[in-house]
C-alpha cells in the first residue's frame, strides 16, 4: 500500500532530529500512529533519519513491541493527551473497547478495526477526540464514539 500519509509522522521526526540513539523512539512514535511498522514506512524513517534502512529493520525485528503485521482496515486513535484525558477519554476508550471487544492493538474478527491510545492529536479544543484514517471526530460522548463506528462498519462514513 501506497496511500500512507507521512505527513502525521513529520512531527515527531523533527522532534527527535539530530538525537543520538532516537531511532527506537521514533518507530514507536511511527507505530503509535499507523498501527503497524510496514515497509514502505520503516523505508520513509530510514530516509528522512539518514540510518540505513538495514539497521532500522533490525532493530524493528529486535524488539517485540513493534508490531510488522497490518492492522484492522479502520485505525483508531484514541487521544490520551491532558486535555481529552480530563475531559473524558476514559469513557471513549470504554466505549470503544465495548464495541470492538478486542484489546488495545488486536485486530477485530471482521477485520475492520484495530485501535491504539496516543498521545496529544493537536487538536484538544475539541477534546475528548479520536482519529479514524486521519480524520479527527471531537466533543465525544460515549453514545457518540459508538455512533461513528457503527456508521463506518455500515460503510457510510470513512474509508
Ligand atoms: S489532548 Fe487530545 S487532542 Fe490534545
Amino acid at each position: 500500500m501506497n496511500d500512507i500519509d507521512f505527513t502525521l509522522l513529520a512531527p515527531r521526526l523533527e522532534k527527535h532530529k539530530g538525537e543520538a540513539g532516537s531511532l527506537i523512539a521514533v518507530l514507536q512514535e511511527a507505530q503509535e500512529l499507523y498501527g503497524w511498522l510496514s515497509p514502505e514506512l520503516l523505508a520513509h524513517v530510514a530516509e528522512e533519519t539518514g540510518i540505513p534502512p538495514a539497521k532500522v529493520m533490525g532493530v524493528a525485528t529486535f524488539y517485540a513491541q513493534f508490531r510488522l503485521k497490518p492492522v484492522g482496515k479502520n485505525l483508531i486513535l484514541l487521544c490520551q493527551g491532558t486535555a481529552c484525558h480530563v475531559n473524558g477519554s476514559a469513557e471513549i476508550e470504554k466505549a470503544v473497547r465495548d464495541y470492538l471487544g478486542v484489546e488495545e492493538g488486536e485486530i477485530t474478527p471482521d477485520g475492520l478495526f484495530t485501535y491504539n491510545s496516543v498521545a496529544c492529536l493537536g487538536c484538544c479544543s475539541l477534546s475528548p477526540v479520536m482519529m479514524i484514517n486521519s480524520k479527527a471526530y471531537g466533543n465525544l460522548t460515549g453514545a457518540k464514539t459508538v455512533e461513528v463506528l457503527e456508521k463506518i462498519k455500515s460503510g457510510v462514513d470513512a474509508k
